[in-house]
């Protein structure tokens, strides 16, 4: 009783003599907020930053819980410490080191602790400097492993079903949760709704992208984060991005060119959850005909009289949705009326036929061509007088056999074409009058040694 009331005293004084001097920190406390443990030992330490021995202090810690009742824990001089007799068991108070201890902490030890003190320098008495401080102590037990769990267990229908998603700890005070779906964190949206302190998650409605693999993680001032197992949510989904491929023909946009007796074949793909069903459909004749089942058509070209339409229908029958996609088929044709009837091989020989032709053609102009543009009024000459041995050169003429050059020729030169021509033999090209190109009529008559093997050996 007499040192409480010999406390207040000082207390009073003190507060007479206000401060004309700051002394910016004579005490320091390194941390001014501390995570305790529940059941282990707790210092809050004090730096001094003045010579003990120099000076009288003087000073109290009291502590206000979160509910706000304040108690006055210790009250001590250089010469005395005073503990509350409630807490001699529980705090650890010596001198000259002014910090505290809590020895053993509970639940009750959280809330705000303030150190109160007065110095007063031997040198300069009569002037007392007043400090105080207030640090923050959370008392928490550690958080054990979180369990995780799903409402409803079985998988989920997109845009129909809500899902519940808890999370839950044994152990562990004041615990935050998180969540995570593939390891991505999950925040509140428009779908997703947590509780306050995040221990359930809300999906409604669930969506395609919420399928996944699901994690909470648990942590508290003294827990880093505890991560729970992890749990698939599965959701049905619909048909999505619906597309027809092939592996022949030619596409354009939605139609496919193919060629006339191809077999081709189409694959209808979509991303659905189960897989979809797919039927197709020929809009033909003005009517529509399912005419197969799976995933793959196949068209023989030449059952078809003109351009047909298909549809690839894709159907997932747990979210009854479906999808649909058109296209077109054309048969690309050379001659009227001929791809009805032609058959694999047969269109090919007159086809590569056509081709060989239009290229032996192409290629003997372009020889007379640059023949003609390099010495035009020597071609006849030429043909007639040139030695056999480069009349049988392969690379001259083109071909093997000379006998097959004779017969009429014309040449109709094209403006266009004409610079790649001039360019190869630009030498020669200014002898030519132009006039004289535009049209020319050669006729090439047979004129050939019997034995032309004979001669060359000559
Ligand atoms: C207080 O005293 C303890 C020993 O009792 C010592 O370990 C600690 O460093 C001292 N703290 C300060 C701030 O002087
Ligand atoms: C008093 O003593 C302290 C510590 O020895 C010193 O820092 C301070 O400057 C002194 N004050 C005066 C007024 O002499
Ligand atoms: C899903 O939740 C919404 C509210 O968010 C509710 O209106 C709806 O009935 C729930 N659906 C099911 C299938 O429980
Ligand atoms: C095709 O069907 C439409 C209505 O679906 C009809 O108007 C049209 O006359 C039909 N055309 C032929 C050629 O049958
Ligand atoms: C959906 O179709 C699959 C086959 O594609 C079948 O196994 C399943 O029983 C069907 N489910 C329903 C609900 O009809």
């Amino acid at each position: 009783m007499e040192a409480t009331g010999r406390t207040a005293l000082y207390i009073c004084c003190s507060v007479l003599f206000i401060l004309t001097e700051v002394n910016s920190e004579l005490i320091h406390i390194p941390s001014l907020v501390h995570h305790g443990i529940e059941g282990e030992p707790l210092r809050l330490p004090v730096e001094t930053r003045f010579p003990l021995d120099k000076v009288e202090i003087q000073g109290t810690w009291s502590h206000t819980r979160p509910s706000g009742t304040r108690v006055t824990l210790v009250t001590f001089t250089k010469e005395a410490t005073i503990t509350d007799m409630m807490y001699r068991s529980h705090l650890h108070f010596s001198e000259p080191n002014i910090s505290l201890e809590i020895l053993e902490l509970n639940q009750e030890d959280e809330g705000d602790y303030h150190l109160n003190l007065n110095i007063e320098f031997h040198n300069k008495t009569g002037l007392v400097i007043k400090e105080e401080r207030t640090v923050h102590v959370t008392v928490d037990v550690p958080v054990s492993r979180p369990v995780i769990g799903k409402s409803p267990s079985y998988a989920v229908v997109e845009d129909k079903s809500n899902v519940t998603w808890t999370c839950s700890v044994k152990e562990g005070t004041k615990v935050v949760f998180q969540w995570l779906r593939d390891d991505i964190p999950l925040g509140p949206s428009d779908r997703y709704h947590f509780s306050q302190d995040k221990s359930t998650l809300f999906i409604s409605p669930v969506r395609k992208e919420d399928k996944g693999s699901y994690q909470c993680v648990a942590s508290n001032p003294v827990s880093q984060g505890q991560y729970s197992g992890t749990m698939e949510l599965n959701v049905y989904y619909g048909p999505y991005n619906l597309e027809v491929n092939s592996g022949q023909g030619l596409r354009t946009g939605e139609v496919f060119t193919i060629n006339p007796g191809e077999l081709v074949f189409f694959e209808c793909r979509a991303d659905s959850n189960p897989p979809t069903s797919y039927v197709w459909i020929s809009k033909s004749h003005n009517a529509t005909q399912v005419i197969t089942e799976g995933p793959r058509l196949e068209v023989r070209s030449y059952k078809l009289a003109q351009a047909e339409e298909y549809l690839c229908r894709a159907f997932n029958n747990v979210t009854e949705k479906q999808d649909e996609a058109q296209f077109t088929l054309v048969v690309a044709s050379l001659g009227p009326g001929k791809e009805k009837h032609t058959q694999d091989r047969s269109s090919v020989l007159p086809l590569a036929a056509i081709t060989v032709c239009s290229l032996f053609i192409i290629s003997c102009m372009l020889m007379f061509f640059i023949r003609r543009t390099c010495h035009p009024k020597r071609v006849l000459m030429s043909i007639y007088n040139r030695p056999l041995t480069e009349q049988k050169r392969p690379h001259r003429s083109g071909h093997e056999d000379a006998t097959e050059d004779f017969g009429i020729y014309e040449f109709v030169s094209i403006p266009g074409k004409m610079e790649s021509a001039q360019a190869s033999c630009r030498s020669l090209a200014h002898l030519e009058s132009v006039q004289d190109m535009h049209t020319t009529i050669y006729d090439v008559i047979g004129h050939v040694p019997e034995t032309s093997s004979q001669s060359f050996l000559e």
